[in-house]
C-alpha cells in the first residue's frame, strides 16, 4: 500500500523547504516541488513514488529528457546545495570562512566511498570521466615493449587517450573489436584473454558503452587482468549511478566516472578510483596545493583551487540518490528500456543495435530509424512531442541514442514511441 505523505513530509525526506527560502534568489529555488505521494524507499508502490522524485527536478513536467548517457539534470537539492555553498564561499571568500571546505570535501570522499563500496584512501575526486581516464594513461610507467589491450568501443578519453601516449613513450596499443550485436560475455573474456601476452601491461574497456549500450563482463575481466598480472581500468561514466556498481566486488585497479551523467550530480566534478594494489604504480601528472586529507589523495589530488561548492553538492547527489535507493534507481531505468525496447521491436525499418538480452544491456539504446534523417527526426521529436533523444553520426552504428532514467516515466517512453511510429509512417 502507498501511503499518503504530506508535502511537509516530502520536503523533509529531501530536504527541500527551509533551506529553499534561505537561498530565494534562482526562479527553481522559488517553485516549492508541489505535494506527491510518497514513501520513503517505497520505489516498489509504483508511479506515484517515482512522480514524486520527478518533482524533484526542476524539468518541466511536459519535457521528457531522454539523453542521460551524456548529461543529466541536477536535483533541486543538489542545485540547492551547489546555490547555497557557491554563495557562502562569494559572500565570505576569507581563509575563515573557506577553512571549513577541507573536511567538506573529505566528506564527499567519504560518500563516494561508500556508494562504490571501497576504502577513502582510494578515491581521487577529479573533473569527469575524461581526467580520470587520462590521469591513468599519463601516470604509468610505460615504455616500447609495453602493450596496452583496449576495446575498439571505448571513448576517445579512453581509446584516442591511448593511442597518442603510444606515439610519445612507444608503447603499442591492441585493439579488442567491438562486435555487433553483443556477442556475448563469454565472446569478450576470450577476446581479452588472447590479446593479453607476456608484453602486455594494462587492458581497458568500458563497463556500459555509451554507443550502443553493451554491457561487458567487467568482474570477470578484471579478474583475469589480476591472474595474469596486468592492470584493468575501467572506464565507470555510463555506469556510475546507473547500476549498483560494487568496485569492492569487482576489483578493478581503476574506476572513473563523471558526476554529471548517471548520479544527476554537479556538473565538472567526476572520481577515479584507485585500487590500493595499484596506487605504487600511478604517478601523479599535477602537481600544486591543496591535497586530499587521507590516503592515495595525500600524494595524488593536488589539484590546485577547486570549486569546494561543486563537490559538496556532488555528496548531495550521492544522498538523493541513495535515498531513493540504488537497486531501485537501476531497476526503474531498466524497466523503461525493455520498454523501450519492446516498442522498438515493433516499429517497421528500425534497425537496433542494442543488444535484445537485457543482461547485456542496461539502459542505453541505439537504433537506426529506417531511412529517415536521424537530425530531422529528433529534431521532429523534441519540437513535436517534447521529447528529447541524440543522434549518432558517423558510419559506425549511426542513428539515435536514447538513455532512459529514473526521472523518465513510462508514459514518457510511450510518447517517444508514439512519435516514432508517427515520423516513421508520414
Ligand atoms: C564511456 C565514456 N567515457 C568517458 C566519457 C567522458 O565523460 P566526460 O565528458 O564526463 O569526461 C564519456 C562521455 O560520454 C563516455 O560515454
Amino acid at each position: 500500500m502507498t501511503p499518503s505523505v504530506s508535502r511537509r513530509d516530502f520536503a523533509r525526506l529531501f530536504a527541500i523547504g527551509g533551506s529553499a527560502a534561505l537561498f530565494a534568489d534562482p526562479v527553481w529555488a522559488r517553485q516549492a516541488p508541489p505535494a506527491a505521494s510518497f514513501s520513503p524507499g517505497g520505489a516498489s508502490s509504483g508511479e506515484a513514488f517515482w512522480k514524486g522524485v520527478r518533482e524533484q527536478f526542476v524539468m518541466p513536467p511536459e519535457l521528457a529528457v531522454m539523453n542521460a548517457a551524456n548529461l543529466c539534470p541536477s536535483s533541486r537539492p543538489v542545485l540547492e546545495t551547489l546555490t547555497r555553498e557557491s554563495r557562502s564561499v562569494d559572500a565570505d571568500p576569507s581563509p575563515n570562512n573557506r577553512a571549513r571546505l577541507m573536511p567538506e570535501k573529505e566528506q564527499t570522499r567519504k560518500a563516494l566511498a561508500e556508494f562504490l563500496r571501497v576504502t577513502p584512501d582510494e578515491v581521487i575526486i577529479t573533473r569527469n570521466t575524461s581526467e580520470s581516464n587520462n590521469l591513468v594513461s599519463n601516470g604509468l610507467d610505460l615504455k616500447a615493449g609495453d602493450e596496452v589491450v583496449v576495446h575498439g568501443d571505448n571513448h576517445p578519453s579512453n581509446l584516442t587517450a591511448w593511442k597518442e601516449k603510444a606515439k610519445r613513450y612507444g608503447f603499442t596499443v591492441v585493439t579488442v573489436e567491438q562486435k555487433n550485436p553483443h556477442p556475448g560475455m563469454g565472446y569478450y573474456v576470450d577476446a581479452f584473454a588472447k590479446a593479453i601476452t607476456p608484453r602486455t601491461k594494462v587492458i581497458t574497456f568500458t563497463h556500459l558503452s555509451s554507443t550502443v549500450g553493451d554491457l561487458m563482463p567487467a568482474k570477470a575481466l578484471c579478474d583475469l587482468a589480476q591472474q595474469r598480472g596486468v592492470l584493468s581500468l575501467l572506464d565507470g561514466a555510463q555506469s556510475f549511478g546507473l547500476l549498483d556498481v560494487n568496485l569492492g566486488e569487482i576489483q578493478p585497479d581503476f574506476y572513473s566516472g563523471s558526476a554529471h551523467k548517471w548520479p544527476c550530480g554537479a556538473r565538472e566534478c567526476g572520481v577515479l578510483f584507485v585500487n590500493k594494489r595499484a596506487q605504487d604504480k600511478l604517478w601523479p601528472s599535477i602537481y600544486s596545493a591543496y591535497p586530499g586529507a587521507v590516503g592515495f589523495s595525500k600524494k595524488f589530488e593536488s589539484f590546485g583551487q577547486r570549486d569546494e561548492a561543486t563537490m559538496i553538492a556532488f555528496r548531495e547527489a550521492l544522498a538523493f540518490q541513495t535515498k531513493i535507493g540504488r537497486a531501485a534507481i537501476e531497476e526503474r531505468a531498466r524497466a523503461l528500456t525493455t520498454q523501450l525496447m519492446d516498442g522498438l521491436a515493433k516499429l517497421p525499418g528500425v534497425k537496433v543495435w542494442t543488444s535484445p538480452d537485457p543482461a547485456l544491456r542496461a539502459a542505453v539504446v541505439s537504433f537506426l530509424p529506417g531511412s529517415l534523417d536521424a537530425n530531422k527526426l529528433a529534431d521532429a521529436l523534441y519540437q513535436k512531442d517534447k521529447v528529447a533523444i541524440t543522434t549518432r553520426g558517423g558510419q559506425d552504428r549511426a542513428g539515435l541514442r536514447v538513455s532512459p532514467h529514473f526521472y523518465n516515466s513510462p508514459a514518457e517512453v510511450d510518447r517517444l514511441l508514439a512519435g516514432l511510429k508517427r515520423e516513421l509512417s508520414a
